[in-house]
C-alpha cells in the first residue's frame, strides 16, 4: 500500500499542519509505522512560519503537539513524490488539479471524502473566525484521519 501522504490547505498554518500532526500521531497508534507524512499550502504568504498560535493551543488542548512544524508552499515535485495529496476544500483542490504536472504519479482527493460519517466534504477555513472553528478542525480532521487510517490497513488502538 501506498505510503506518502501530503495534506494541502491555503496557508499550510490551520488546517493542514493540524491534518499533518494529529494524523502522524493517530497513524503511529493504530501501528503504521513506515508512512511519510507532510503538508503544504497552495499559498506562500506563511512560508516559513510555525502554525497559527490558535492552532497550535487548540492541539495541544487534545495532545497533540504542532509547534516543531513550519508552512511551506506546494511545489510541482510534490506531485510525483506523494501517492496521496489531500485538500481541505475544494477550492484547495482545484488549484492542486490547476498545478499537477500531466502524468504526475500523486492521487488528489479531498481528505473529508474519509470521514464517512460525516455530512460536510470540507474542513471550513477557521482562520477569520472563533474558537469554535478550531475545535471543529480538530472534530473533522480525527474523524477523516481515522478513515484514513482503517484504509491504509491501521487498527485502532
Ligand atoms: P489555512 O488557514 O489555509 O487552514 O492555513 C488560513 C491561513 C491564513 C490565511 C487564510 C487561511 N490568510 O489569509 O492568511
Amino acid at each position: 500500500m501506498s505510503s506518502r501522504i501530503l495534506f494541502v490547505c491555503l496557508g499550510n498554518i490551520c488546517r493542514s499542519p493540524t491534518a499533518e500532526g494529529v494524523f502522524r500521531h493517530r497513524a503511529r497508534q493504530a501501528g503504521l509505522a513506515s508512512l511519510q507524512i507532510d503538508s503544504a499550502g497552495t499559498a506562500g504568504w506563511h512560508v516559513g512560519k510555525a502554525p497559527d498560535p490558535r492552532t497550535v493551543v487548540a492541539a495541544q488542548r487534545r495532545g497533540y503537539d504542532l509547534s516543531g512544524l513550519r508552512a511551506r508552499q506546494v511545489c510541482a515535485e510534490d506531485f510525483d513524490h506523494f501517492d496521496f495529496v489531500l485538500a481541505m476544500d475544494v477550492q484547495n483542490l482545484a488549484e492542486l488539479k490547476s498545478m499537477a504536472p500531466p502524468g504526475a504519479r500523486a492521487s488528489l482527493g479531498l481528505f473529508l471524502d474519509y470521514a464517512e460519517s460525516s455530512a460536510l466534504r470540507e474542513v471550513p477555513d477557521p482562520y477569520y473566525g472563533g474558537e469554535a472553528g478550531f475545535e471543529q478542525v480538530l472534530d473533522l480532521v480525527e474523524q477523516a484521519s481515522d478513515g484514513l487510517i482503517a484504509r491504509l490497513g491501521g487498527g485502532r488502538s
